[in-house]
């Protein structure tokens, strides 16, 4: 596999492209309006008919820069810059008879592999303009921006919006990515339903796309992947640095938790006689929390969903069900963490006589990013004069399922009070350009002056 290697500044500086601070708004302005509801929260949920409009109006954006577009199997929508053709010549020494055609193009021979830049079209419910979007759009008008400045790359150039990363209508997150690293189980389209009981099959039917065609997304011809993303935490904007540069990208497991009691009348029941499956609940959720108050950071915990049935004022809850989101960067810490968490909820319902399940629901290992490419980033802001922290991402991304099929890397700018998943998610508009141009500069390295060896 080619490699990025760390060179000098010199290779990396002269990308000549300034992303424009109001190009870049102007468009994520405009694709903000798909999925956007009155209160001005984005809803953009994989395959809906707000996704759709979206991706339309990006691949119209996609081939007015210039790019040939296409959308591949599982809805990944791609813009690509080839590089320009080589033209045969004859030589003095076989000089070409006068009947033989005139010469024809052909395929660059070398180098072979595709530069890769974008983020997630997906978003989440009730969620804000920029996780994913600006990845997407920092990617299409850095490459716009390099084809204008420097015409055809020598290596392929593509930008992407992935599918789905966010697994908000579905529990399919990273379905897009996945789809890409050819890791998409046989049957899983199938089995896999939203709330209203629509199988992802059926919901990629209606956006004009055939399940049984999942395998055809997979890529074997990558040579890298770059994904500008908000940062979504605090660090950046507290510590006053402009630019993160992602060295490794956070571990996950998501558990659907069960918990049964016995349904009962809310006013004849005593409490001591009680098996209230909601107050169960709410003790194993305090618990959760203090298991990661008392791992400390970066441990973070989360109950984001919880329900209880069958949810009516005068009747015990019989039966709870929420779901924990579990993190840290260091595998072996999680999985202490997520063991110490599922102990914790058996010895509370042991103690209220309650019963629990615990079932996996996903589980991401904390990813290392590439180094040669998180030095090519450093090197490209140095080269700037612009500040860079190295640092870790607590959000999941597409970044770390790419990781396993070539090197991979990301960049952060500052989100303001470290909001994100939430309408108030805001970047200044400066620092998301100037993102979008350390992207530029990157693209230019890889795709123009080559700073990629065998290794
Ligand atoms: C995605 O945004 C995640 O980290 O859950
Ligand atoms: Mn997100
Ligand atoms: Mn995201």
């Amino acid at each position: 596999m080619e490699r990025p290697i760390a060179g000098d500044d010199s290779a990396t500086t002269g990308s000549r492209v300034d992303v424009d601070t109001h190009e870049l708004a102007a468009l994520l302005e405009a694709l903000s309006r798909y999925g956007r509801d009155a209160d001005g929260a984005l809803y953009r949920p994989v395959y809906s008919p707000a996704w759709c409009e979206a991706q339309r109006f990006l691949a119209q954006r996609m081939a007015a820069a210039g790019l040939a577009v296409h959308t591949d199997a599982a809805g990944n929508l791609f813009g690509r810059l080839d590089p320009a053709p080589i033209l045969s010549t004859p030589t003095a020494r076989s000089p070409l008879p006068s009947s033989r055609p005139p010469p024809t193009p052909h395929p660059q021979s070398a180098p072979s592999g595709v530069v890769l830049a974008g983020s997630h079209l997906d978003t989440v419910k009730h969620g804000g303009p920029l996780d994913g979007a600006y990845g997407v759009c920092a990617a299409l008008l850095a490459v716009a921006g390099l084809r204008r400045a420097h015409g055809p790359p020598r290596r392929p150039l593509e930008v992407v919006a992935i599918c789905e990363e966010e697994g908000s209508r579905f529990h399919a997150n990273f379905w897009g990515s996945r789809a890409i690293t050819g890791a998409i189980q046989p049957g899983e389209a199938e089995s896999l339903h939203d709330a209203d009981g629509t199988t992802m099959a059926d919901a990629m039917r209606a956006a004009g796309l055939d399940a049984a065609r999942l395998p055809e997304a997979e890529r074997s011809d990558l040579a890298c992947f770059l994904e500008a993303h908000v940062e979504q935490g605090p660090i950046l904007e507290e510590s006053g640095v402009p630019l993160g540069v992602v060295e490794a990208i956070t571990g996950l497991q998501h558990l659907l938790v069960t918990v049964e009691g016995r349904q009962d009348h809310a006013g004849t029941t005593p409490m001591d006689r009680r098996h209230d499956a909601l107050v169960g609940a709410a003790e194993m959720v305090l618990a959760i929390e203090a298991a990661a108050h008392q791992q400390g950071a970066p441990a973070v915990a989360t109950v984001g969903r919880l329900e209880c049935f069958p949810g009516a004022t005068n009747i015990v809850p019989g039966r709870a069900r929420f779901t924990i989101d579990v993190r840290h960067t260091n595998g072996a810490t999680l999985a202490r963490l997520a063991a110490q968490i599922r102990e914790s909820c058996a010895a509370t319902a042991a103690r209220r006589g309650l019963a629990v399940h615990l079932q996996p629901l996903a589980a991401q290992p904390p990813v290392r990013m590439d180094a040669g490419l998180v030095a090519l980033l450093e090197r490209c802001a140095r080269a700037r004069g612009w500040p860079s922290r190295r640092m870790a991402s607590g959000a999941g991304h597409d970044a770390q399922l790419l990781a396993r099929r070539c090197p991979a890397v990301m960049l952060f700018v500052p989100s303001r009070g470290g909001r994100s998943h939430t309408p108030e998610e805001y970047s200044d508009p400066q620092h998301l350009a100037r993102g979008a141009t350390l992207l530029a500069d990157a693209l230019f390295a890889l795709a123009y002056a080559l700073p990629l060896v065998h290794s």
